[in-house]
């Protein structure tokens, strides 16, 4: 799935936190406008549910996954709601669980060689190496690559404008993620095109 959203979608992912239901689809819009379609709006407020299906309804060019999901309720609440795609920042035999029963795409947050060992195990090739710099960066993905060649991460946590051209080269990066595309500021000014801006440089 992820190889047939990247033919039409930038490997881009924001890591997207709603604090007011009414920024959820100006803010999908804006970096749609700016080619950013793979959208992951976070669980981390109360708004995250309510986003993932407004912005499903409202925004049709977007691919609309959800993150910081740390639990299967967590899982099939967003699943309910329109999600796409699910993200956690690990894993867990409960998460492996629901996501195999679904059959769509999860991408299990891993940091060490074991995490990679037991999601791949597990059936989940494509994984979120979390929180990518302080885990170890471009070293570590490149240590990975060599015991774990049939594995792909998407890298999220210290990752920005300066440093994410660098990570994506990777070939055993698929996609990087971060909230460097949506900041705070930016989207409480509700200055959309200051998003799509950076959307557009991303
Ligand atoms: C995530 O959940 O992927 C991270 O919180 C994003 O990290 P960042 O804010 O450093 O981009």
């Amino acid at each position: 799935m992820w190889d047939l959203w990247l033919e039409r979608a930038k490997p881009l992912v924001p890591v997207i936190v709603i604090n007011s239901p009414l920024e959820a689809v100006p803010l999908a819009q804006a970096l749609v406008d700016g080619g950013v379609r793979l959208l992951e709006v976070t669980l981390r407020t109360q708004h995250g549910l309510g986003a993932i299906e407004a912005i499903r309804q409202a925004v049709p060019e977007a691919i609309v996954g959800v993150g910081t999901v740390t639990s299967a309720q967590q899982m099939e609440s967003a699943l309910k709601k329109g999600a796409q795609f699910v993200v956690s920042p690990g894993s867990s035999d409960d998460l492996f669980a629901c996501a195999r029963e679904w059959g769509g795409p999860f991408l299990p947050g891993v940091a060490t060689a074991s995490e990679v060992m037991r999601a791949r195990e597990a059936g989940f090739r494509y994984q979120k190496f979390f929180p990518a710099t302080a885990a170890g960066g471009i070293p570590m993905l490149n240590a990975f690559s060599g015991p774990f060649s049939d594995v792909r991460f998407c890298p999220t946590g210290g990752i920005g404008q300066s440093n994410h051209h660098e990570f994506l080269a990777l070939k055993n990066v698929f996609a990087v993620g971060g909230s460097w595309l949506t900041p705070v500021d930016a989207v409480s000014a509700q200055n959309w095109q200051a998003i799509t801006s950076l959307a557009i440089a991303g």
